[in-house]
């Protein structure tokens, strides 16, 4: 890792809030600025986090559904436990990991959010269009899992495809939008398609 890299991030001040408060990530605060602006979770919901490793994204949605509600978090890394969070362990791009979710949610979900990214390549063209398949996977399984009404958040690299994935997310929800939180950094290429109000 370069040294300049690791400099940087510690001196983000994201970095350090997130250190201070236990977050595994400083990702967390990316899904504290959609909830505070989108409102797509609240007390009471049940929440699938895709691709959650380390767990941030899960540490907010637990604290945001509280006891009434619950998180599933799946990711094909292995993850520490978590207050109030199953974790489930599979690969997304694999179908039978949509079984083992199922069985988790015991029923319809209320919110899924991904944040699922590729491993980098470095190839700009390559890691939108892996970005683009995983958002796309993120998308099919909320068609399935979600309940009336449901939200929907997915992390995609902007590029070429982003704007008929928009398109297609916004064909099945009441209200679609792309937002780029402040705490993503600005060198990154990530954007967030935020939709509300599944059709079913
Ligand atoms: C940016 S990290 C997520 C960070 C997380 N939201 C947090 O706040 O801690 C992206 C995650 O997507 C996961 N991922 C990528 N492709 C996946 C796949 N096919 N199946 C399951 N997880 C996947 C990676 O293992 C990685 O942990």
């Amino acid at each position: 890792m370069p040294k300049s890299w690791v400099k940087q991030r510690k001196e983000d001040g994201y970095y350090k809030k997130a250190k201070e408060i236990g977050y595994r990530s400083r990702a967390a605060f990316k899904l504290i600025q959609i909830n505070e602006k989108f409102s797509v979770m609240k007390n009471g919901d049940l929440v699938v986090d895709l691709g959650a490793a380390p767990g941030s994204w899960s540490q907010v949605a637990s604290e945001i559904v509280g006891k009434e509600g619950r998180v599933i978090a799946v990711d094909r890394k292995r993850m520490k436990p978590l207050d109030n969070v199953a974790l489930v362990r599979a690969d997304l791009t694999h179908p039978e990991a949509f079984e083992s979710i199922r069985e988790a949610s015991e029923g319809d979900v209320d919110v899924v959010i991904s944040d699922m990214a590729p491993r980098l390549s470095g190839n700009r063209h390559i890691d939108q269009a892996k970005s683009i398949s995983l958002a796309e996977i993120a998308f099919d399984f909320s068609l399935e899992i979600l309940r009336k009404g449901g939200n929907f958040v997915a992390k995609v690299f902007q590029g070429d495809q982003f704007h008929d994935y928009q398109k297609a997310v916004a064909s099945r929800f009441d209200f679609c939008k792309s937002h780029s939180p402040k705490a993503s950094t600005s060198s990154s290429r990530e954007i967030f398609v935020i939709a509300k109000g599944f059709r079913g």
